[in-house]
């Protein structure tokens, strides 16, 4: 079981579009699929460098995926990491997008789990950043003792989150994705991103495409 996390602002993204009504969501890794894909009836969404990519319908804000007119459409989605660290995902068994938008509802699935655990942190062109790995610290610090871990990593983080948990913007304002996306005068969507549980759905990637887990997927 992996939880792909990419607060800013991937899977926040992908979280609010699900949420908003959004049929299915395919993310892809390369500029070239996503066109093709668009030729295809899909609607293209494509983020580099944190800004949007000429020729395609949205970037990666989730304001963007908040549109009615997206309600029952397909997505195709390329980002610079997030997508990346989806694809990198597959395979296991079962690949769910965590973000702080969905928090409670993705910790009340995975408290009641019978299998491991992986929250896979995207971070930024396979570097470690502050924001991803402080959501991965709340998740680990909702979950208490109720797993066991492999290594200090999880408690690092959760100890991360516990002295964060009060101001999560303070705790990562000098982090790069953020400096870079206030550059870009994106703040809002910091700001949105760091919002806990203004959404129920936990999103699912099954086959090539990301949906709403339902009750027949659960696993317990
Ligand atoms: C990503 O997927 O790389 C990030 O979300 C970048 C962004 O949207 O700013």
């Amino acid at each position: 079981m992996v939880v792909v996390i990419d607060i800013l602002r991937a899977t926040s993204s992908i979280t609010t579009a699900i949420a908003h009504g959004v049929e299915a969501i395919k993310p892809v890794e390369s500029l070239v699929e996503c066109r093709q894909l668009m030729m295809d009836g899909h609607i293209g969404a494509a983020e580099r460098g944190g800004k949007k990519v000429g020729g395609f319908e949205v970037g990666n804000s989730p304001f963007s995926y908040m549109n009615p007119e997206f309600e029952d459409k397909k997505i195709a989605m390329t980002t610079t990491n997030g997508t990346v660290t989806l694809k990198k995902s597959k395979g296991a068994l079962q690949v769910l997008v965590g973000s702080f938008l969905n928090y409670s509802a993705l910790l009340s699935y995975l408290e009641r789990l019978p299998c491991d655990v992986l929250l896979h942190c995207a971070g930024w062109k396979g570097k470690v950043n502050m924001e991803d790995t402080l959501f991965a610290g709340a998740i680990i610090y909702g979950l208490k003792q109720m797993f066991e871990y492999n290594s200090d990593a999880p408690m690092m983080a959760a100890n991360l989150y516990k002295q964060a948990k009060n101001n999560l913007k303070a705790a990562i304002e000098d982090s790069s994705h953020v400096s870079r996306l206030i550059k870009l005068g994106l703040e809002k969507d910091v700001d949105f991103c760091l919002k806990f549980d203004e959404y129920k759905v936990i999103p699912i990637l099954k086959g090539e495409y990301i949906t709403k887990l339902k009750l027949s997927d659960m696993l317990f």
